[in-house]
């Protein structure tokens, strides 16, 4: 798979980590359903890696997308103060695995603008910046 060109702040070997870290997770998910299993790695901006893998649901609505159990568990360990630097999400299989609108909304709530979100694309790790994927979010004011 090719890779286009890493942002500031996070390297390549960085990339590398959280990309074994999130296949890792990934072969964890609860996926009956959809057999789409999803994996996130979380750097954090302290240096900590957080993960977590999709959990679906007989009612489907209530399926926990990856992303959203990764920030979850890096919460419930440290607390509401975390800033996510970079984030990885990958599907077991290498399919394309664009995190859902939900989720870039969550990742705004514990990121910023600058955060790397880096995911398979048709073949090719798309890396992009947060406010790219997500211009606009939501904020309470
Ligand atoms: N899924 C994620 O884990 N993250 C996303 O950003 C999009 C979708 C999961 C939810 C469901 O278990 C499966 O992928 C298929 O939609």
């Amino acid at each position: 798979m090719t890779t286009s060109t890493p942002q500031p702040n996070v390297s390549e070997q960085q990339l590398r980590e959280l990309t074994v870290a999130a296949e890792k997770v990934a072969a964890n998910a609860h996926a009956p359903y959809s057999s789409f299993r999803v994996g996130a790695a979380l750097l954090l901006e302290s240096g900590e890696v957080f993960t977590g893998c999709n959990v679906e649901n007989s009612s489907f609505r209530l399926t926990s997308c990856a992303e959203q159990v990764a920030i979850g568990t890096a919460v419930s360990a440290l607390g509401p103060g975390i800033r996510i630097r970079a984030v990885v999400v990958v599907n077991l299989n290498g399919a394309s695995c664009s995190p859902c609108g939900a989720c870039r909304q969550t990742l705004l709530e514990f990121g910023t603008p600058q955060t790397l979100v880096a995911f398979p694309d048709k073949g090719v790790v798309q890396l992009s910046q947060l406010h790219e994927l997500i211009p606009f979010g939501f904020a309470l004011q």
